[in-house]
């Protein structure tokens, strides 16, 4: 038996419990994998002591950058997002830190039949969760990609930050209205159910696909305003939230779990 989990505070309605025993049961591998309460002080001391018999883990709110902190060696997926949400043990007891959001969400989007490939894409918001999914977004060859932000500096900071990589700019809601292919919601806008200041014209109606990095049993804030607004498809965060786990779990056992089952499987239980 091998010991995995995951890391937060709090933890207790995390999914990734569920999502990782029902990849273990498909495909056979003998894990456990429980939710890991870290007091909000204590976070390397739980590290530690989980890593005595533990294989690997994943890192959630608020600690994925203390997470990237603590890692003895960094993915450079995980490097250049500057947060961790993945632990896995190395054969000499080091812990090696990844970040698997970036591709959970360019998977989801691949698996939707959504290719990023010399599409525009604006990418609203400019905090920690659009940080961790420019670099596997950008390795898709994007023709542009605009970081929009109500906090114009820190949009600005991102596309320095990741200008090597591609085609990056930066700009505030009020400057943008031109269409784009694709428009990703990053911010925590509707953790709140509020909506950022989005003009009406940034959907092509029946082209633009709309992504929402965040989910619910009812359709989001963001995804209803791109149905109005005619979006040829909307997707929400729950695909990008499996898709972290299953490369997260590639990462720890060398396998591929079917994560379109899974998928299925825990929309049916939102
Ligand atoms: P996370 O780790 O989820 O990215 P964060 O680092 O606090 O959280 O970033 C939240 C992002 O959502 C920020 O880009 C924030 O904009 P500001 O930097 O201008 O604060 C954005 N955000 C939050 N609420 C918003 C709202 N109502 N409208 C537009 N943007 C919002």
């Amino acid at each position: 038996m091998k010991y995995y989990g995951v890391f937060g505070n709090p933890i207790a309605h995390s999914k990734s419990p569920l999502i990782h025993r029902l990849f273990a049961e498909q495909t056979g591998q003998k894990i456990s994998y429980e939710p890991l309460l870290a007091p909000l002080d204590g976070f390397a001391a739980a590290v530690a002591d989980f890593f005595n018999t533990g294989s690997g883990a994943n890192v959630t709110v608020p600690f994925k950058e203390q997470a990237f902190a603590l890692a003895d060696q960094l993915s450079p997926r995980a490097q250049r997002a500057k947060a961790v949400n993945t632990f896995k043990k190395l054969a000499d007891g080091s812990l090696l830190g990844d970040n698997t959001d970036g591709a959970g969400l360019v998977n989801d989007l691949l698996n939707n039949h959504v290719s990023m490939t010399d599409k525009s894409i604006l990418i609203l918001g400019a905090g920690g969760a659009v940080r961790g999914i420019l670099e596997p977004l950008l390795a898709q060859n994007p023709a542009e990609v605009c970081i929009v932000n109500r906090t114009v500096e820190k949009a600005e900071q991102l596309a320095k930050e990741f200008a090597d990589l591609g085609s990056m700019t930066a700009c505030g809601y009020d400057w943008i209205d031109a269409p784009v292919d694709i428009i990703i919601n990053g911010t925590s806008a509707s953790l709140s159910g509020d909506l950022p200041p989005l003009a009406d014209t940034l959907v092509k109606a029946g082209d633009t696909v709309c992504y929402d990095m965040m989910y619910g049993k009812q359709t989001t804030v963001f995804n209803q305003w791109a149905q109005q607004q005619g979006a040829a498809r909307t997707l929400d965060g729950l695909g990008m939230l499996v898709e972290q786990a299953a490369e997260a779990f590639y990462l720890w056992t060398g396998v591929r779990p079917d994560s379109a089952a899974v998928l299925k499987e825990l929309r049916g239980q939102l």
